[in-house]
Order: C-alpha cells, then structure tokens, then sequence
C-alpha cells in the first residue's frame, strides 16, 4: 500500500488524530467545564498556609486511603450535609507553573472521607496528635504515622507548637514533641477542608430521603435517641471510648464533676458552644451548635455520659433541657 510506504503520510496522520482526539477527548471538555462551572458564591480562598499543607498532603499519600468525593448515595450521608457538585471543584487551580493539582477525590476510602473533616473534625491538638500517631486516638487505627512531620526538642521555645505525645509513644525519645511547620500546614489544609453551603441553603436531597430522626438509632425506650451512637460519632474521638480523655489534651469524662453534677447549664453550654476554660487542655468546639443538635440529641448524649464508665447521674428528660437551652440563648442575645 503507498500509504503505508510514504512516511509523511503515515505520521502525519498519526500526529492529526493525536492532536484532533486530544482536542476532542480532554481539552473542549475541560474548557467546557471550566465556562460552565463556577465555585459557590460563599467558598471560601485557600489561606497560603492551607495551599502549603495541599501539597504536604499530595507528597504523603493520604489520597490512597481518603477521598473528598460525597456521592449521591445512602451511604455517603456521613461524609457531608449534601452530595457533592461539580461547583464544589470548579476553584481548584494549579499548584504552580509545572505541576496541576488533581481535585485529590481519590478512589480508596480505607479512612474516612474528608470532604467536610474541617467541620467534623476542626481540633488543631487532636490532628496533630493523630498525624504523631494514630494510634493514641483512635486505638484501632491502620493509618500509618507520620513521625517526620514532628520534631524533639529538650525544651520548647514560645513560638513552638506543643504536641501532647504520651511518654509510650515517644519511643525512647526524651524531650518534647513540637509541630514541624510542615504538619502545621497540614493541619491548615484538613481544616480548610468544609463543605461549602449551598445558597439559601436548598441543599439537593440524597437519592433516598433522610427518615426523621430515628436514623441516628433508637435507644431503651421508643423515641429516644441512643446517646451511645451519638457519643461515638462527636466526642469519642477526643473523649476516647472509656471516658477517660487524654491528659494533657482532653479532660476525662469519667468522673468529672461537670459531668454527674447539678450546674446542668453549663453541662448543656459546653456541650453546644464548647468549652475553653483551662490552660492544661485544648479548646473543645461548639460540637452541638455546629451539628444544629436540638434537645433531642443533647439529653441522649448527657444521658448517655451520666451512665456509663461508673458516672452515676441523674437522668435528664429533653422538656428539661430544652429549657435550659432557651434560657441559654436568652444571655447570648
Ligand atoms: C493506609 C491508609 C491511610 C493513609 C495513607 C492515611 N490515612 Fe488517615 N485515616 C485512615 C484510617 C483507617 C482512618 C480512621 C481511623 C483513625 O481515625 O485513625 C483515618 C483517619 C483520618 C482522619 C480522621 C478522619 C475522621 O473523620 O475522624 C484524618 C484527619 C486523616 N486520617 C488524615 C490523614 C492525612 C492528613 C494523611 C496523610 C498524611 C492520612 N490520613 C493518611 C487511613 C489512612
Ligand atoms: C475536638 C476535641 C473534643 C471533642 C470532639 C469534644 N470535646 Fe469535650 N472537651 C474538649 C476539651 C479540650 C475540653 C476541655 C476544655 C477546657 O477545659 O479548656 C472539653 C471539655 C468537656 C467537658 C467538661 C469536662 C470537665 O470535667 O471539665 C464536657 C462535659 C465535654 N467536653 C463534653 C463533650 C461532649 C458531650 C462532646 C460530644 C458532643 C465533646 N465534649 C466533644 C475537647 C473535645
């Protein structure tokens, strides 16, 4: 055939369909995309801090066990408010001239997606504690540790950033444990990490409709949430499951006089607005006013901490909190 003899032919053929799939297949698209997505109004700019941490993030793989992807499914409803939308990556730009940066959606889900992880999960102590080792948190954790983003030192200077490691953890290390600047923008990046609301906030349903409120799980008697579930979801992670917190960086539970005494107030503002009152802990965030818990899940949750690990409470019943919560709002007006 003269074709196959004629070498100009042969690959300039080749370079014409190369150049017209590419065309076709990836940049039309892309400038597509690009013209028809816009990032929400309310997004928010990566602080340089966060765009510094992206690229920390990129270089230690967390992407082969975490997505940032909350499909239209039943079972993603954990991982956002809302499935996610192609606005949602529409602001996502180059790292610098030479290197794109992948919208990092992943593929695996080993960890936990962390779409929304700045809102689940805001704590600077217990991010970088977990980066340390997973392990002191999370006893049951396959997430490797990330030991080189920290350093030793005999003694801590005022600028340095403090990491409440137990003396089991440091593997023989004497001295104190302080963040690299590397694991603080890191920890910049996981915490720039929330889903944006929509607009008037008409968040698009999932395919299968939420069912009231029973999907938290029922507890004992019928109507009433399990405190258990709710406890494991928003406080185990620093709390720990025995109630017993960690010293140095979240008070024990289990025992604790706000916990099974009778200043109930204070018990139900801490738990809606957090909690900052001791320089020998972190801060606790406003996990309840955050989740828009209504006194439904704040009773469960009392009832649940006030009966367990040897606490022994009073029972407390949501007429009675919701009280307590109305007259809270009443001093913040
Ligand atoms: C081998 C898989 C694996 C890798 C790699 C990995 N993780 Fe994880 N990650 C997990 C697992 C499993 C969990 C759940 C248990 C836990 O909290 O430790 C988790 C939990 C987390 C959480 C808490 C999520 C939540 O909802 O409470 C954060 C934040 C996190 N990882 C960040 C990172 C960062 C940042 C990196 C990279 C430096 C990373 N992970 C690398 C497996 C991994
Ligand atoms: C990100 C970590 C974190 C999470 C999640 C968290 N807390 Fe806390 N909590 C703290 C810290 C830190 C303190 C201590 C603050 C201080 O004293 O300055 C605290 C204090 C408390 C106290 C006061 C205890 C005492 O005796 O001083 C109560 C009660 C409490 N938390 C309940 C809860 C409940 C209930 C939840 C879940 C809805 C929860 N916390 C989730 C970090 C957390």
């Amino acid at each position: 055939m003269k074709f196959f003899d004629n070498h100009k032919k042969l690959f300039g053929t080749a370079t014409i369909m190369f150049v017209g799939l590419t065309l076709l297949v990836a940049i039309i698209p892309a400038i597509n995309n690009q013209q028809k997505n816009r990032p929400l109004p309310d997004a928010e700019e990566m602080s340089p801090e966060a765009v510094k941490g992206k690229v920390v993030f990129i270089a230690n793989g967390c992407v082969a066990c975490h997505t940032q992807q909350v499909r239209n499914v039943e079972m993603d409803k954990t991982w956002g408010s809302r499935p996610g939308l192609p606005a949602d990556y529409a602001g996502i730009k180059r790292t610098d001239f030479w290197r794109n940066t992948a919208t990092l959606m992943g593929t695996e889900r080993t960890g936990p997606d962390l779409t929304d992880i700045g809102n689940r999960q805001p704590s600077l102590d217990w991010n970088l504690v977990h980066l340390y080792n997973p392990r002191i948190v999370v006893k049951e954790s396959v997430m490797p540790a990330y030991p080189w983003l920290f350093t030793t030192r005999e003694q801590a200077s005022a600028s340095d950033v403090v990491v409440n490691v137990p003396e089991a953890y440091k593997k023989g290390k004497e001295g104190t444990v302080v963040a690299t600047e590397d694991a603080l923008h890191l920890v910049a990046y996981l915490q720039f990490l929330k889903q944006t609301p929509l607009p008037g906030n008409n968040a698009p349903e999932f395919l299968y409709t939420r069912e009231g409120k029973e999907t938290v799980g029922s507890g004992n008697t019928p109507g009433e949430m399990d405190g258990k579930a709710l406890y494991i979801a928003n406080c185990q992670a620093c709390h720990q499951a025995n109630g017993e917190g960690l010293p140095g960086a979240f008070p024990p539970l289990k025992g604790s006089s706000i916990v099974t005494g009778n200043n109930l107030q204070l018990y139900v503002d801490i738990i809606l607005n957090g909690y900052d009152a001791r320089p020998e802990y972190g801060a606790m965030a406003p996990v309840g006013a955050n989740l828009g818990w209504t006194e439904h899940e704040v009773a469960a949750i009392i009832n649940y901490e006030r009966s367990n690990w040897g606490n022994d409470g009073e029972k407390v019943s949501p007429e009675e909190i919701k009280e307590i919560m109305e007259f809270i709002q009443q001093q913040t007006k």
